[in-house]
């Protein structure tokens, strides 16, 4: 079992391939189903021993960064860029992911 298509699972994640975060909030935290099916640290006993830090890392980061600047794309970045490359881990396939930080007054 592995997540890339369990999480493409489209009776679960309906247009799997667009990126929704929406789709959490709308269904208010996920359905049972989503929230079933959704493992990016995987499931069992050789769970990822770091998901409890790697989310509190996660949202603490993530906080202090967009609290300080606005993200956005840089103008050079193309879809074709942000297409994933399966090399067991993925990546996206132009190697980059440009980003302009400007930081909020
Ligand atoms: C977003 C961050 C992270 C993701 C998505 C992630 C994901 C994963 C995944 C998919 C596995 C494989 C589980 C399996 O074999 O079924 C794993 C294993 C593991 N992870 Fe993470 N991980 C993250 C962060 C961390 C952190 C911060 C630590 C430690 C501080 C950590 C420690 C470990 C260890 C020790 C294992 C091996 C567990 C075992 O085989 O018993 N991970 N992780």
């Amino acid at each position: 079992m592995q997540c890339y298509t369990t999480h493409r699972d489209p009776v679960v994640f309906p247009d799997p391939e667009s990126f929704s975060p929406d789709r959490w909030i709308k269904s208010n935290g996920g359905t049972s189903e989503m929230k079933e099916a959704f493992m990016p640290f995987t499931k069992g006993t050789r769970v990822c021993l770091g998901k409890n830090l790697a989310m509190m890392e996660l949202k603490v980061i993530t906080t202090i960064i967009l609290r300080r600047f606005h993200v956005s794309i840089a103008a050079e970045m193309t879809m074709e860029d942000m297409a994933m490359k399966d090399h067991f881990l993925l990546f996206p396939q132009g190697k980059k992911c440009k980003l302009v930080f400007t930081p909020r007054n």
